[in-house]
C-alpha cells in the first residue's frame, strides 16, 4: 500500500452523494486492495449539516463554500453531486482548471456544457469522468470509449428513462390509461410531482445527446434532439401494437448514417422480438450496434442510490488508477468531428397511423390515394371496428406504412385532416424496427 492517500471533495451529499460515501465504506478493504491506494473523502459542500450527522460523519468535514474544496492542495478529486446546471457547471469547470480531476452524474451540465468542460479538462490537464449521467449503474459510456472503439457505432437505442419504461410497462400489462397510472408512480416514488421532464422526454434527450456524442465522436446537445413524449399513448394503441407484434416503449435513438446523424426520443412501435422489448418496468438498457461486433446490449438499473453510486465510485477509482500510473488524460473529449444533424423531416422510418374516418364505401381508397400522392406506401391497412360520433356511423382504421421519409407523411397527414371523410387523427407513431445490418 502507497503512502498517502487520494483526497476527495464530495458536492452534494444527498440521495446519490450518500450512496457514495455509503460505498466507499463498505467495500472500503476491496477498493483500498484493489488501488493499492487508501481514498479519503477530506471535504463535503452541502447545504444541510444534518446530513453529515445522518452519516455519522464529522462536522469537521463540512466546507463552508466551495473555495475551500478548490484550494485544498489535499483534494486531487472532486465529485459533483448536486445536480442542475448551476453552480455545478462553475464549480466543474474551476475543478479542472485549477487541475483537479472531477467526477459528476450531471447529464443536464455535461450533455449542454460538454464542450467547455472538456476544453477546461485539457487545460487543466486533469480527467473529467460522468459514467453516472446516462443509465445510472450500467457501464454503455466506457463499453462505447474503451471496449468497442475499434467499432464503427451504427445505432445506439436506449431506454434511458425508467419511470416512462414503468409507465409504459403498467400500460402492456393493465390496461388502464396513461394518468392513471402516473399518479399511481408518483404515490409509489417512480415519478416526480413535477413529472415533465420525464414524461416529455427530455430527461431521455439528454442522456441521448450523451451516448450520441461518444459513439459519433460529433458535438451533440439537448437542442440538437427531436423530442416527443408518452402523453398521447393510450391503451388502444397499446392493444393494436400488442395485435401487430410490437410494443411501445419511449426509445431514446441516435443512428449514424454514413456521417449523417439523426438522434431522437419519442415513443415507438418496436418488435417484440427486440432485445429491448424485454426491458420491463424501471429497468433500462442501450442497445449498441456496430459493424464489427454487431449487436450488443447493456441493461440494468438505470438510477438509484446504490447502483449510481457503482459508477460514480468505479469513475473515482480510475482515475486514481490514472493518477498511480501517470496516465491522466487519456480519455478527451470524442467530439473530434463535425457530423451533420439530420432534420426530424428527413428521417425515414415506418409509422403506425390510427384514424376515425366515415364509415362508407370509398373512403379506404380515399385514404390511400392521399398517401400514394406524397409517397407514403401503405404496408397494411385494417378497419378494426365501427363506431357512432355525433350520430354518425365512423370506423377506426389502422395504418402501417412502408418506410418512409417523415416530411412525406407529414404533409399527407395534413392533406388527411382538411378531409370530410377524416373525423379524427388519433395517433401517429413511428416504427422502429431496429438495427439494419
Ligand atoms: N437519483 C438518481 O437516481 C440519479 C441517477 C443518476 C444520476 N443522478 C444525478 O446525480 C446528481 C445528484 O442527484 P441526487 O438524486 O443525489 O440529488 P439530491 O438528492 O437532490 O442531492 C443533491 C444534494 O446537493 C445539495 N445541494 C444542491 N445544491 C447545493 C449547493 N449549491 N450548495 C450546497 N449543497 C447543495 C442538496 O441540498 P438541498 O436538498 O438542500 O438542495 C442535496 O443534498 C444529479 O446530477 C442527478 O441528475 C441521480
Amino acid at each position: 500500500m502507497n503512502g498517502a492517500s487520494i483526497g476527495v471533495g464530495l458536492l452534494g451529499l444527498g440521495t446519490i452523494g450518500s450512496g457514495v460515501v455509503k460505498l466507499l465504506r463498505e467495500n472500503n478493504s476491496q477498493i483500498e486492495q484493489r488501488l493499492g491506494r487508501r481514498v479519503e473523502i477530506k471535504k463535503i459542500l452541502e447545504r444541510d449539516p444534518e446530513k453529515l450527522a445522518a452519516l455519522k460523519l464529522s462536522s469537521e468535514m463540512l466546507a463552508k463554500n466551495f473555495d475551500e474544496i478548490l484550494n485544498d492542495p489535499a483534494i486531487q478529486i472532486v465529485i459533483e453531486l448536486l445536480g442542475g446546471i448551476e453552480p455545478s457547471r462553475t464549480y466543474i469547470r474551476e475543478a479542472l482548471l485549477k487541475g483537479k480531476h472531477v467526477v459528476t452524474a450531471n447529464k443536464d451540465v455535461i450533455s449542454a456544457h460538454g464542450k467547455e468542460l472538456f476544453e477546461a479538462a485539457a487545460e487543466g490537464k486533469a480527467d473529467l469522468y460522468f459514467e453516472a449521467s446516462v443509465g445510472g449503474g450500467i457501464p454503455v459510456l466506457h463499453a462505447l470509449k474503451e471496449n468497442l472503439i475499434a467499432n464503427k457505432i451504427q445505432e445506439v437505442i436506449g431506454i434511458v428513462n425508467g419511470t416512462t419504461n414503468y409507465i409504459l410497462t403498467r400500460m402492456h400489462d393493465e390496461h388502464v390509461e396513461f394518468e392513471q397510472v402516473l399518479q399511481e408512480a408518483q404515490r409509489a416514488g417512480y415519478a416526480e410531482a413535477d413529472p415533465s421532464s420525464d414524461i416529455e422526454g427530455f430527461d431521455a434527450a439528454r442522456k441521448i445527446a450523451i451516448l450520441a456524442s461518444i459513439a459519433f465522436n460529433t458535438r451533440v446537445t439537448p437542442d440538437d434532439v427531436f423530442v416527443e413524449g408518452i402523453t398521447r399513448i393510450t391503451p388502444e394503441d397499446i392493444n393494436y401494437a400488442r395485435e401487430l407484434g410490437y410494443v411501445i416503449k419511449l426509445l431514446a435513438i441516435a443512428k449514424d448514417l454514413n456521417g449523417e446523424i439523426e438522434v431522437r426520443v419519442h415513443p415507438a412501435f418496436l418488435p417484440k422480438e427486440h432485445p429491448l422489448s424485454a426491458v420491463q418496468g424501471v429497468f433500462n438498457a442501450v442497445y449498441v450496434y456496430g459493424n464489427a461486433v454487431g449487436e450488443t446490449m447493456f441493461y440494468g438499473q438505470g438510477a438509484g442510490q446504490m447502483p449510481t453510486a457503482s459508477a460514480v465510485v468505479g469513475d473515482l477509482m480510475e482515475i486514481v488508477r490514472n493518477l498511480e500510473t501517470n496516465s491522466t488524460g487519456r480519455f478527451p473529449c470524442t467530439c473530434y468531428l463535425e457530423k451533420e444533424i439530420l432534420p426530424i423531416g428527413q428521417i425515414q422510418t415506418k409509422y403506425y397511423l390510427r384514424l376515425i374516418v366515415k364509415d362508407k364505401p370509398g373512403v379506404l381508397a380515399s385514404i390511400a390515394g392521399v398517401m400514394g400522392n406524397h409517397q407514403v406506401g401503405l404496408a397494411s391497412v385494417i378497419q378494426k371496428r365501427t363506431l357512432v360520433v355525433n350520430e354518425e356511423r365512423m370506423a377506426e382504421i389502422v395504418l402501417i406504412t412502408h418506410e418512409v421519409l417523415e416530411q412525406d407523411i407529414r404533409d399527407a397527414l395534413a392533406v388527411l385532416r382538411g378531409l370530410s371523410i377524416v373525423g379524427s387523427i388519433e395517433n401517429v407513431i413511428r416504427v422502429e424496427e431496429g438495427a439494419k445490418s
